[in-house]
C-alpha cells in the first residue's frame, strides 16, 4: 500500500501550514551558494502546491519570508525578492488553471515595489479562483501581526467602536491578518529544527505539529503524505479526556 493509500480522504486538514527551512544547508552540504537551495526550495513549493491542491487540502500556507529575515545579507534577501517575483510571474497561470486562490499575509508595505506589483497582478489574477486557498507569509511574523491587531482594537476603542468588555477570541481573530482563515489543524516545519519562529502563534494553538529532518528543497509528495499519514493517527483532544473525545457527538 502506497502512503497516498494510506491518507483518509475523508479526515484531511483543512489547513496545512508549513515552516519551510533547511534552503540553505541543503545548498552547502553541495558545495552551493545558499541562493541556489532557494532555487531548489522554489521546485518544492511548487510541488507540495500541487499535491496539496489534488488531495483536496483547502488552505496551504508557507512561511516564505519572516520578519526577522530582513536580517540576512542584503544580496540573499535581494535574491529571495527576486525568486518571489519570478515564481509569481511565472505561475500565475498555472494557480489559476488549478483553480487556487492566492492571500498574502505579512508586512507588505516592506516589500519592494517590484514584489509588490507581481503580487498583485497574481491576487487580482487568482481572485475569482474558489478551489485550495494558498496562504503566503511574507515579511510576516506574529508578534508583528498581534501588535497590529492590539494598536488597530485600540483605536476603535478610542473612537467608541469597540467596548473593551466584549473583546473575545473571534472579535481578536477578527483583527489577525489570517480573518476568515481557518486555524492550521497541522504545521509541519522541515530541517529538524524544533521551533516555531514566530509563525503563527495565536493560530497553532491547538494544532498538532509535526517536526520531519528533511530539508525543504528535499520535501517532495512523499514526504506531504507522510506527514498526513502521521497526523491521522494524533488523537486531537482540545484539552477534553479521550473518553469524551470517542463519547458519541464528540
Ligand atoms: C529557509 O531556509 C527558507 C527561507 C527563508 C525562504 C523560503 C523561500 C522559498 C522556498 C522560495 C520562495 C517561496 C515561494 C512561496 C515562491 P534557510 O535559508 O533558513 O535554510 P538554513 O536554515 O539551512 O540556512
Amino acid at each position: 500500500m502506497s502512503l497516498k493509500d494510506k491518507i483518509d480522504i475523508k479526515k484531511l486538514p483543512s489547513h496545512v501550514a508549513i515552516i519551510m527551512d533547511g534552503n540553505g544547508r541543503w545548498a552547502v552540504h553541495r558545495g552551493k551558494d545558499r541562493n541556489y537551495g532557494h532555487q531548489k526550495g522554489v521546485d518544492a513549493v511548487k510541488e507540495i502546491i500541487e499535491k496539496s491542491a489534488e488531495l483536496g487540502i483547502k488552505y496551504l500556507t508557507l512561511y516564505a519570508f519572516s520578519t526577522e529575515n530582513w536580517n540576512r545579507p542584503w544580496e540573499e534577501v535581494e535574491a529571495l525578492m527576486e525568486l518571489m517575483i519570478n515564481s509569481l510571474n511565472n505561475e500565475t497561470t498555472k494557480l489559476v488553471n488549478n483553480n487556487i486562490v492566492l492571500k498574502v499575509i505579512g508586512d507588505i508595505d516592506r516589500l519592494s515595489v517590484g514584489v509588490r506589483k507581481s503580487l498583485d497582478y497574481t491576487l487580482k489574477q487568482t481572485s475569482k479562483c474558489d478551489g485550495m486557498t494558498l496562504v503566503v507569509a511574507l515579511s510576516y511574523s506574529s508578534r508583528w501581526e498581534m501588535m497590529k491587531a492590539v494598536r488597530d482594537i485600540s483605536y476603535k476603542i478610542k473612537e467608541g467602536r469597540i467596548d473593551p468588555a466584549n473583546i473575545d477570541d473571534k472579535i481578536f481573530e477578527n483583527y489577525l491578518t489570517t480573518k476568515g482563515i481557518p486555524d492550521p489543524e497541522l504545521l509541519i516545519r522541515t530541517s529538524g529544527e524544533l521551533r516555531i519562529s514566530n509563525f503563527l502563534l495565536w493560530q497553532i494553538a491547538y494544532s498538532e505539529l509535526y517536526f520531519t529532518e528533511t530539508l525543504w528543497p528535499d520535501f517532495g509528495k512523499e514526504e506531504l503524505y507522510k506527514a498526513l499519514v502521521e497526523y491521522q493517527k494524533r488523537e486531537r483532544r482540545f484539552g477534553k479526556t479521550s473518553e469524551q473525545v470517542h463519547e458519541k457527538g464528540n
